[in-house]
Parts: C-alpha cells; structure tokens; sequence
C-alpha cells in the first residue's frame, strides 16, 4: 500500500488542490475586505450569524436534510455546482487530517466554505474524531453571512447521503441493516437509512465492545419498535444482510467478499483519505460501484487504495451518485445486483444543509449575530 507521504509526491491532483487553495484564500480575504456594494445594505454584509451546534442540533430535521442533499446530488448530476476537489493537510504524527471544502451552487445561491478534521485517536482527548466549522457566504458580496458549527452537520449530511443512496440503490424494504463501526456517523446512517427503507433487523459491530453496546442501548432508546442486536464478529454483522453501512476509518479490509450476498446494497462511508479501505476489493469487482465525486473518490474513497494497485479502473466504476439522481443513469436494475455507494463527502452537501440551518435559525431567530470588523462602515477609508 502507498503511503501517505507516496500518494503526496506522486499526486498529480495536488496542482488542482493547490490552485483550490488559492481560490478558498481569495472567498475568504474577498469576504473580510470587499468593498462596499451599490444597493447592499451594509447591514446585509456587515453582520455575521454565529450558530453553535446547540442552536443546530433542533433545526436539523431529517426529511429537510434530505431533501436539500438530494437536490445537491441532482445540482451537480446536471453540472450546475462549483466544487473543487477537498484539500488536505496530513497531520502523520498526531494520526489525522484536516480538509478545506469550498462549493457554490449558482441555481441555488448558495456557497460555503467547510473546514474539518479527522483524528480517530480524539477518542483519549474526549473530543469527536471529526469536528467541523462552516463559514456560509453571500455569492453577491462575498461576504461572510454565518460561521456555524460544522459538526453536527457533517454527520447529518453524510447521513443524508447513506440516504440517497438508500433510496436510489437498495432493494424495497422490510431491509435488515448491518453496521460496521458505532461511532457518530453510524448514528446518523441508521437514522437516514431508517427514514428511506423499512427495516425489521439492525445489527452492529464495532471492535470497541463498550462503543458497540452504547451504540446498541441509544439506538433501542430512538427505534423501541426495531429490533437493533449487537454482532459478535464483522462476518456476523453482514451476512446476510440487505443493507451494510461501513463507518470506521479503516486502513485494511474488514468485510470480506465471501460474506456478501446477491442484492446487498454497501453505503461505504468511512474511506475518505488517501490509504483508507474497508471493503475487499473483490466486493467492488462483481458490484455495481457509485461514487460521489471522481476526483475525491480517486484521491481518496473506498476505491483509492485498490485503484493505486491496479485492481480497480475506470471500466469498474458505474458512474457517480448525482448522475442517478439527476436521471441521466438508472440504478438498481435487479433484485441480484450488488450496489456499493462510496463516499468521500462533498462540499455541496454541506453548502446546501448549512444554507437551511441559516434560513431556519434567521426565520426562528435563533443565534448570535457580531460584527467581526467595521470595514464596511459608511465612513471607513477602506478600498
Ligand atoms: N464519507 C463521508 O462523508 C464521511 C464523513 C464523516 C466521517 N467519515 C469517516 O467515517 C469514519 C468514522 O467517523 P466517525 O465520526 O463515526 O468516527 P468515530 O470515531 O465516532 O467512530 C468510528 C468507530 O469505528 C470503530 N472502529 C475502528 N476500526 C474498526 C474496525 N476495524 N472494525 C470495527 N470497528 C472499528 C471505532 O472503535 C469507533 O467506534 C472516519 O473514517 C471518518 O473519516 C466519512
């Protein structure tokens, strides 16, 4: 396997990441010093919206989350969005990463601007493994409307995404579930899937007995009319099953092909770093394969690490999540099919669901609104 270093050296994206980077300094310095606009009140640039993830957590109601990250995926199956790939910084000797995710979506009006990290170790420091903030920006000025917490919309984004792949790729329900990995993210892929299928079994495993049990106690408290079982094994957890969330940040397989029956539909959610796999390439081979994004899914989904060893090309790969969306492709086509939706996280799903926590929390009057600087000040001598 490459190493991270390898992927870094070799990259030919890296040119494109850079120039990303370039493109998100000149949103952020065009944010804090554009000069003022002909007609825009300056209130309308000058206040910035801070929303904690206290003030999110109520707003985020499952049908609008995805119904906004659906209409993402089909935005940019019709190439309606601007959406450089993520870039990253590899924090090696600390086990983490940081990404910098910018996106517009000129139909919608909506831009934003995410930074988040990925440290599975934070477990020891009590902190989330991934934590998030979010600037929202009014494509007209360029100004900075909102900087909220990006954390918890992370995870309901990437739920929402589990969600529409749900819906477009998995057989009818009654569906059982199984999950790999019960840690945040795994919350929010039983409540997406839960919401897009019926489901009549949930089975969970993760290699931390403690985080498995916790996981399998909450979820009976949230679903008391769903049977939710904690799995012995991996193998336990998927055999069988209709529907298979992997959410660990894995660096080797873990769910092998054997164990994968005809029909079963893969929301492959925790490879989205460069090294990071969770699925035995076999499965990918005799599957039908989406991806959210070809660029990040190369760079770094679940098709990453067996593409750099030659084991995955282009040909293997169906297509992407939004061209099904968008109608341009068709998706199950028969009950045999297995279908594997591997995800990345694009910067569109946290564009448009920042986008309605803002309308929602202006609407309802919830946050704190501060004025960062008084450039635009009538008076200022600014440019
Ligand atoms: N695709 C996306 O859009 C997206 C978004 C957010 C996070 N992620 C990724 O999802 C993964 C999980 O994120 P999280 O926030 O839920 O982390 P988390 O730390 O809350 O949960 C991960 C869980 O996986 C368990 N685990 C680790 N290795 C395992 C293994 N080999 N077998 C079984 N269980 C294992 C851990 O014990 C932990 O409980 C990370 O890799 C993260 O980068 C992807």
């Amino acid at each position: 396997m490459k190493s991270w270093a390898g992927l870094k050296a070799t990259d030919p994206q890296q040119g494109e990441r850079d120039r990303s980077v370039l493109a998100l300094m000149q949103v952020l310095c065009n944010s804090l010093y554009h000069p003022r606009v002909e007609n825009v009140s300056p209130e309308l640039t000058l206040k910035i919206l801070l929303l904690t993830d206290r003030d999110i957590k109520p707003l985020l109601e499952i049908n609008e989350v995805l119904e906004s990250v659906e209409q993402a995926f089909r935005e940019k199956g019709l190439g309606r969005v601007q959406m450089p790939a993520k870039t990253y910084l590899y924090y090696e000797k600390y086990d983490g990463d940081l990404r910098v995710m910018p996106a517009y979506m000129e139909s919608m009006d909506v831009s934003a601007v995410k930074v988040v990290n990925v440290h599975p170790e934070n477990r020891k420091f009590k902190l989330p493994t991934v934590m998030a903030v979010i600037l929202l920006i009014d494509p007209k000025t360029g100004a900075v409307q909102a900087i909220m917490d990006g954390t918890e919309i992370t995870a309901a984004r990437t739920g929402a995404a589990g969600g529409v792949a749900t819906k477009y790729l998995a057989k009818d329900g009654p569906c059982r579930l199984g999950i790999i990995g019960a840690g945040v993210q795994a919350t929010k892929q039983l409540a997406y899937v839960h919401h897009v299928r019926e489901l009549c079994e949930v089975k969970v495993y993760d290699l931390v007995e403690e985080a498995k049990l916790r996981f399998v106690q909450n979820a009976r408290q949230e679903y008391p009319n769903l049977r939710i079982v904690a799995a012995d094994s991996v193998e336990d957890a998927v055999q069988g099953q209709d529907i298979v969330c992997t959410v660990t940040p894995s660096r080797k397989p873990i769910i092998m092909d054997d164990w994968i029956e005809d029909g079963t539909h893969i929301n492959a959610i925790g490879a989205d770093a460069p090294g990071k796999e969770e699925l035995d390439p076999a499965i990918l081979k005799r599957s039908k394969v989406l991806i959210d994004d070809w660029d990040q899914a190369w760079h770094s989904g679940e098709i990453n690490v067996p593409a750099s060893k030659g084991l995955i090309h282009r040909d293997d790969i169906y297509g992407e999540l939004d061209e099904i969306v968008a109608g341009k492709k068709k998706g199950r086509t028969s009950k045999k099919e297995i279908t594997v939706f591997d995800s990345t996280g694009l910067a569109i799903q946290d564009a448009v669901v920042a986008k309605l926590v803002h309308k929602k929390a202006t609407d309802k009057k919830i946050g704190t609104k501060t004025e960062l600087s008084t450039l635009f000040n009538e008076t200022s001598n600014h440019p």
